[in-house]
């Protein structure tokens, strides 16, 4: 039974203020909701912070980049180490805006997630396809080589480390999302390669996230979707109702 997730990607959002005052929404919210694992990310700058206020609460903390080298002279650039020292347990790998602004490939993203399984981090993989790629039926191909290279030389071991997150990149900050038809199959096709490359019983048990334009509205169909398991959140997740009633939403 793969328990759901519900991330909340704040992006480059909220300053350390802004930051208290949607945590401790949260942390009123949601106090002893539990059967959903619930996350957020922030920026960095308040993750110390967050972290404080994230003590005494069933909301896990994570980061939503990293740079895959131990330490050394990399200006600007922040190490899984530093990560996990300021208390996430979680990072998001390989956003499509990581990928579009700040040109990450599948290639970094497997160097970022390894070096995230070394310090004992979650990973939440992103895969998703643009609306070109979509148009031309080229989901699918996109995906599994997304798959294919970001996640080359995981082992099994490793695999049930880590979260995957479908993320169409056309359904994201559009108000567009996937149906939850759509989400199902491609979250079918990504459990079917994670099958095909483990084995069944491993891809049975990996975590599989949607995100893109997920609102409270949406997430209880997107659920009922037998192979999605939960959501990772932009937008709806930097309001305290709205984040609530996804989370609350999701089982
Ligand atoms: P929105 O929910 O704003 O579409 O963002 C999705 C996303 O990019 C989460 O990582």
């Amino acid at each position: 039974m793969r328990k759901p997730l519900i991330a909340g990607n704040w992006k480059m959002h909220n300053n350390l203020a802004e930051t208290i005052e949607l945590l401790n929404g949260l942390k009123r919210e949601l106090l002893d909701f539990d059967g959903v694992d619930i996350l957020a990310c922030p920026t960095y700058t308040v993750l110390s912070d967050a972290k404080d206020i994230l003590l005494d609460s069933n909301i896990k903390l994570g980061a939503q980049d990293l740079y895959w080298e131990e330490k050394g002279a990399f200006t600007g650039e922040i190490s899984a180490a530093m990560i996990k020292d300021v208390g996430c347990e979680f990072v998001i790998i390989g956003h499509s805006e990581r990928r579009k602004y700040f040109q990450e490939t599948n290639d970094s993203v497997n160097k970022k997630l390894n070096a995230a399984l070394t310090q004992e981090l979650t990973p939440i993989v992103c895969v998703g396809e643009t609306l070109a790629e979509r148009e031309e039926d080229k989901t699918t191909e996109v995906i599994k080589d997304q798959l294919a290279q970001g996640l080359k030389d995981v082992t099994a071991e490793n695999i049930l480390k880590l979260v995957i997150a479908y993320e169409p990149v056309w359904a994201i900050g559009t108000g567009k999302t996937a149906t939850p038809q759509q989400a199902q199959q491609i979250h079918k096709f990504i459990r079917d390669w994670l099958k095909d490359t483990y084995d069944f019983d491993t891809a049975e048990q990996v975590r599989i996230l949607y995100g893109g334009s997920v609102k409270p509205s949406n997430i209880k169909d997107l659920m009922k979707e037998p192979d999605v398991d939960g959501g990772l959140v932009g937008g709806a997740s930097l309001e305290v109702v709205s984040f609530s009633e996804i989370v609350k939403g999701s089982i």
